[in-house]
């Protein structure tokens, strides 16, 4: 099958389970309904929970025994973009083609938003611990990857160094590994942990690349992107002065890493065993996306 089709297969799967958990979201006053359903029905990529469902099953830890984390993963992922546009962060009025959640429900209900997606993830994955005790390192490993060693210290790194005056290339790294490489490792992670750590080092590593490289092909498409198939606003990182790779290394010297970390992702999935040729798929599809 080709990989397009089998996004496209595990985009669905996911989907539906997704749309699953809108329909039985319950929440008073309807506002707090409205504002994290918006968000999370606006669509967007869905890379993490794909991936996540695919080392699942390329690694035979299957689908099913995923989906739950996946779904959480989606909610915090869809948390963080919430949060993220806010004025006070970076202040972006488009999200996946649509406005932003503040502009639609003022910044307080998107405050609120966020915070409620976070609660139901972690309800979610509180959930899946009753199961055993690899669910418990599951939910661990993902609380940790969106917590103050991950994701938010990369956001909190991402805003101490706006107008920096020296484009420090260790500190651009640190931004990547944490505010977008945390995530996309607990989608690779996560099947391993739930499948007695099968590939824990591979797909460790592979997450990290990968999240290195998805940064890099979104501070280039902030630069020459096209609004349409993006769904967000064009030129933000150079308004607000961000240290993005784009500032550290040029936009040219940028393209060329992304070749060699596409080449490094390639190595790493060389070292596992069964069917892999979705990820070989995947990295491409990062290398060469506009959306
Ligand atoms: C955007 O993530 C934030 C970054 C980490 C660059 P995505 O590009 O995965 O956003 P959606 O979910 O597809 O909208
Ligand atoms: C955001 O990085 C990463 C998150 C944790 C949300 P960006 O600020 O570059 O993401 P976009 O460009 O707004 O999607
Ligand atoms: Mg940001
Ligand atoms: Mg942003
Ligand atoms: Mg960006």
């Amino acid at each position: 099958m080709t990989f397009d089709k089998t996004y496209e297969e595990y985009l669905c799967y996911f989907n539906e389970y997704l749309d699953k958990f809108c329909n039985e979201l319950n929440c008073t006053p309807s506002v707090l309904n409205d504002s994290l359903v918006y968000s999370l029905k606006l669509g967007g990529k869905r890379i993490r929970p794909v991936l996540m469902l695919a080392v699942a099953d390329i690694i035979g830890t299957g689908a099913k025994k995923v989906r739950d984390f996946a779904l959480a993963l989606e909610l915090i992922h869809t948390y963080s973009l919430i949060h993220d546009d806010l004025p006070d962060m970076d202040n972006d009025d488009f999200r996946r083609g649509k406005p932003s959640n503040h502009k639609v429900f003022g910044a307080g209900n998107a405050i609120l938003a966020g915070d409620g997606l976070l609660n139901t993830a972690y309800s979610a994955l509180f959930n899946e611990c009753f199961k055993g005790n690899e669910y418990v390192s599951a939910a661990k490993y993902i609380c940790d990857c969106a917590g103050v060693y991950g994701m938010i210290a990369g956001q909190s790194a991402d805003l101490l160094h706006e107008n920096d005056d020296v484009a420090d290339e260790n500190t651009l790294e640190f931004i990547y590994e944490n505010k977008t490489g945390k995530l996309i490792t607990a989608a690779t992670v996560v099947p391993s942990i739930l499948n007695g750590g099968k590939y824990y080092s591979e797909l460790k590593a592979l997450g990290k690349k990968l999240g290195y490289l998805f940064q890099l092909t979104d501070d280039i498409l902030d630069v020459e992107g096209n609004f349409e198939k993006l769904g967000k606003s064009l030129g933000k990182d150079e308004q607000e002065n961000k240290l993005t790779g784009v500032r550290v290394y040029g936009l040219e010297n940028c393209k060329l890493r992304v070749d060699v970390t596409g080449d490094d992702c390639i190595k790493i999935i060389d070292g596992i065993d069964g069917d892999t040729s979705f990820l070989y798929g995947f990295v491409n599809f990062v290398k060469t996306r506009l959306g």
